[in-house]
């Protein structure tokens, strides 16, 4: 574990010059020896160290000015996670001045908000970092940064030092209330900055945000993830398990729902496991959502859910409904007991269906979507025929479905494996199939009903049509007035497809009145 010294010194912004090669093999050396980040092997230690809560987050009066006559470019992938986070990156651009702009040639700062979930997550970030290129040699003073979960993994900061020198800094997943000085930096040595802190600590309340759009938004109730599925890197990229605080989570809510905002995310790699890490009380989930329940905003959903984690006291207050949806993603990966060993999801696939049974019991109503991964090391045809056998028994609406993808430093990827590309794919394609068969079927139930969308605006396809979800999250298409937008409205399906429902607008639902 680091003292507070080394910890003080992982924390100071390095810099390299990667076109000097003798410097970039001597700065990883460098790295190795007396920093620590960006290091998986050092992320995937779990310390006793209490979270200390910051509230008072401001952008430093120095740095006020920074981004004037300048814009700001970020590119988002990944998760909802990322996406959240570039909300808050943008906030503190707009902060220092700058001005947002969706255009990179445009750009005075470009950032890549990054994900590493999978191999070819990242291969379309060193796909675009190469398109970047001729934007740096027409305008040297452009600033190009890399941040979010590949920026944490040292293999790919090797790379960008080794291959892209038109990358200008580096930042990891724990710096972001760190960009004004991290910018400033980039500004000041024109030598490639790297900030990547592998020991998460903190939780940084009060940071500025600057959300897309006004009617859905996000809120963070969690950090991290201390679950290590042996193929996931999330817990390395991400750290260790630290919830906000219930008053600071209730706050932001009260507050986007005076806004004005009608739905509302709470977002965590693993929200079941929300409040565990308290040492003062024990609160959990279902205690923040009944809080939920009592604020005045339509709809409150959260993400994403680990099945091991889900307790009762959850189902007894996600049963009570009024704003809490009847709709759960629920990840379940496999329907092998076997794979689910060997992936340490830490659940059976009898649990994960009497948990199922559970929720279903409490809330009739209750619609199932999961993640589901196949061709995982040596998975057997019998093994992704009980995943395929799970989907039906639960009836699932739908899925995301991958190919395993084996991750540097994951304990999964050092497993030998049988099974040929081909067979992986051809288990996605079937799969995908009944993915597609039983959403088909969930939709077509609609047929006739009325159903209470949020709209979001115009559809993509057709300017002339609107287009919204319902509380199950079921797009809906439909005919009606553009004064919809932002509201609750009911909306009688004539139509459905395999994902989505057409219909046409039958009254505008006023939001406190759908509210029980
Ligand atoms: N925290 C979430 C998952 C985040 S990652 C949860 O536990 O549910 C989203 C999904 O990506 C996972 O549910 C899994 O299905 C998939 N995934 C994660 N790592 C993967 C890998 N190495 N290869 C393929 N799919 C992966
Ligand atoms: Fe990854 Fe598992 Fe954590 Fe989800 S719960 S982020 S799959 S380690
Ligand atoms: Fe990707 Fe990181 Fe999210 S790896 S899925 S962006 S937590």
């Amino acid at each position: 574990m680091m003292n507070e010294k080394q910890r003080l010194e992982s924390q100071q912004v390095q810099t390299a010059n990667p076109s000097d090669k003798k410097s970039v093999k001597d700065y990883s050396k460098y790295f190795e020896t007396v920093y620590t980040a960006p290091s998986l092997k050092e992320a995937k230690k779990r310390g006793k160290e209490e979270v200390k809560y910051h509230k008072d987050f401001n952008i430093p009066e120095e740095f006020h000015g920074m981004g004037n006559g300048r814009k700001f470019y970020i590119r988002t992938y990944g998760c909802q996670m990322n996406e959240h986070d570039t909300e808050v990156m943008a906030g503190i651009f707009l902060g220092l001045g700058y001005e947002h702009t969706e255009s990179v040639e445009d750009a005075n700062v470009i950032l890549l908000n990054t994900c590493a979930i999978r191999e070819n997550a990242e291969n379309k970030v060193f796909g675009e970092l190469g398109h970047l290129k001729h934007l740096k040699k027409e305008n040297p003073d452009l600033l190009i940064g890399v941040c979010g979960c590949m920026s944490q993994e040292e293999s790919v900061v090797n790379k960008i030092l080794k291959t892209y020198n038109q990358v200008d800094m580096i930042f990891g997943t724990h710096n972001i209330h760190r960009l004004p000085n991290i910018l400033q930096e980039a500004y000041m040595s024109k030598e490639m900055v790297i900030e990547v802190w592998s020991k998460e600590g903190d939780v940084i309340e009060n940071l500025p945000k600057v959300r897309r759009g006004n009617i859905k938004a996000w809120v963070n109730i969690m950090y991290g993830c201390d679950k290590f599925c042996t193929y996931c890197i999330v817990p390395y990229t991400r750290g260790k398990e630290r919830s906000r605080r219930p008053e600071d989570i209730i706050q932001e809510v009260r507050q986007l729902a005076a806004q004005g905002y009608q739905e509302i995310t709470l977002l965590g790699q693993n929200v079941n496991a929300y409040g565990k890490d308290f040492e003062d009380m024990k609160y959990g989930l279902g205690d923040l959502m009944d809080e939920m329940r009592k604020i005045d905003i339509p709809r409150v959903r959260f993400t994403t859910s680990h099945p091991r984690d889900f307790d009762d006291h959850l189902i007894e207050v996600l049963a009570k409904g009024g704003n809490l949806v009847e709709h759960i993603h629920l990840p379940v990966q496999s329907g092998s007991t076997d794979v689910l060993k060997i992936m340490a999801r830490k659940y059976t696939r009898e649990q994960y269906l009497e948990l199922v049974r559970k929720i279903k019991a409490a809330i009739p109503e209750a619609t199932f979507t999961t993640d589901i991964i196949v061709g995982y090391p040596n998975e057997t045809e019998e093994q992704f025929e009980e995943t395929i056998s799970l989907y039906r028994e639960v009836g699932f609406e739908a899925a995301y479905t991958f190919i395993y993808s084996p991750r540097e430093g994951t304990p999964a990827a050092k497993m030998v494996d049988n099974v040929p590309m081909e067979v992986k794919k051809e288990r996605l394609q079937r799969l995908n199939a009944i993915v597609n068969e039983l959403s088909a079927e969930a939709m077509k139930k609609y047929k006739g009903q009325t159903v209470e969308v949020l709209v979001e605006g115009e559809s993509k396809n057709n300017p002339e049509i609107l287009a919204g979800y319902t509380r199950k999250n079921k797009l809906v298409n439909f005919k009606g007035p553009k004064t919809a937008i932002g509201k609750i409205v009911s909306v009688k399906v004539t139509d459905a497809k395999t994902w989505s429902l057409n219909g046409e607008m039958v009254e505008e639902l006023d939001a406190v009145e759908v509210k029980q």
